[in-house]
């Protein structure tokens, strides 16, 4: 396996892996991902970017030797261990390179694994690093994921390593974003679920990086962005950016009557020209439920009523989304009983986190009827006229 030049001082040798099917035992991949690391050569020292997850050692090392790579710097942007995973190896490799780290990152890396203390010098915000005819500039920016995380920027060149930050997990024969079809739906799913919860830092982020001059990007997950405004766009729009007149519908159904709710639900939102996504949780994986509520202005979680609360499936969206904490404005729970049943309760003490305003929940006996069907067109109303003062209907 060998590196692949991907600039005139850049060279990647990461990891490809196509076949994994989970992220974090959680979010499905369903184009894979890459561990992106990256080796960039000034006139008198070189530099080694975060490295590879442990799995994938023999790429990072056979592209390493396939240029006869010698960092003199071993720098990590990130602690997690998709990133970090191989510093050890890589210290033990070249044991004369000092690793390099933000302040909180040299704890947490001495807690993840084994390194020599004495090796790890922190590097300070706006900290340049001389490679020689090339310069490293170091830009902390915390809760790009954990809170230790920093950017990388090669100066004179215009790269920023961002490590996770515009990052996708979308395995390609592409190196670059502007050819890899999909690629900024995958990177959605991955702000959704990685950054979300961030929204605030990584805007002040974005506000620090306008600053730059920076011609192309290469993050920790798929391919590089050689058109940077498409990915820096989108995030901005991601972050804080109009909320839309867009409604998600995430259920899950037994017997049929929580779907009928959420397809009655669907039609009146789609008959008043609301952009309605539907999702059978049984069946969608939760990244796409999670991407499509980055600008949705209301969410719906529908539930049948298991043995008194919320159906399991259904617990698994709220808590993921409380965790996730989109920036939607209404949350609404509906769903079916049998008997009698807290489902209601249980959902929206699971989704208090997501600070918005609450909508009346509508909840049937059995499969809905004619008076049920008019609840849920209460809440259809409900909803149009609450979306009616969002921006993008103005
Ligand atoms: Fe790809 Fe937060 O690690």
């Amino acid at each position: 396996m060998l590196a692949r030049k991907i600039h005139d001082r850049v060279h990647w040798v990461g990891a490809q892996d196509p076949d994994r099917t989970v992220f974090d035992a959680l979010i499905p991949l369903p184009h894979g991902t890459t561990y992106n690391s990256w080796y960039v050569t000034g006139s008198e020292k070189c530099a080694l970017i975060d490295t590879v997850d442990p799995q994938f050692a023999d790429q990072l090392l056979e592209r390493l030797e396939s240029i006869g790579a010698k960092p003199d710097f071993l720098i990590s942007n990130h602690a997690e261990q998709d990133h970090s995973g191989m510093l050890p190896a890589m210290a033990r490799l070249f044991p004369d390179a000092e690793i390099l780290c933000s302040p909180k990152a040299k704890q947490m890396l001495l807690n993840l694994m084994e390194l020599p203390e004495e090796r790890i010098r922190v590097v300070a915000d706006g900290e340049t690093l001389s490679l020689g005819d090339r310069t490293l500039q170091f830009i902390h920016a915390p809760w790009v994921h954990w809170p230790e995380t920093m950017l990388t920027f090669l100066v004179e060149d215009g790269v920023l390593f961002p490590c996770d930050l515009f990052g996708s997990h979308f395995a390609s024969n592409t190196a670059w974003a502007s050819q890899a079809v999909g690629v900024l739906r995958e990177a959605k799913r991955y702000y959704a679920t990685i950054m979300m919860p961030f929204t605030k830092p990584i805007g002040k982020h974005l506000d620090r990086l306008a600053g730059l001059d920076i011609k192309l990007i290469c993050p920790s997950h798929g391919p590089s962005w050689d058109e940077p405004w498409v990915i820096m766009d989108a995030y901005r729009d991601w972050t804080s950016g109009p909320i839309r007149d867009k409604v998600v519908i995430a259920y899950v159904s037994m017997h049929e009557s929580t779907r009928r709710m959420a397809l009655h639900l669907e039609d009146r939102l789609f008959e008043a020209g609301t952009q309605v996504d539907v999702y059978d949780l049984e069946q969608v994986d939760l990244g796409m439920v999670a991407a499509s509520a980055v600008d949705a202005g209301t969410v719906l979680i529908g539930t049948p009523t298991v043995l008194g609360g919320a159906h399991p499936i259904a617990v698994s969206a709220a808590y993921l989304l409380a965790l996730l904490k989109p920036r939607t404005k209404w949350l609404g729970i509906f769903g079916s009983h049998g008997w009698a049943g807290k489902s209601v309760p249980h959902l929206l003490s699971l989704l208090e986190g997501v600070k918005c305003e609450r909508l009346e929940p509508v909840t049937v006996k059995g499969l809905p009827k004619t008076n049920d069907f008019s609840a849920i067109d209460e809440l259809a109303r409900t909803i149009v006229a609450h979306h009616a003062t969002l921006a993008d209907k103005a």
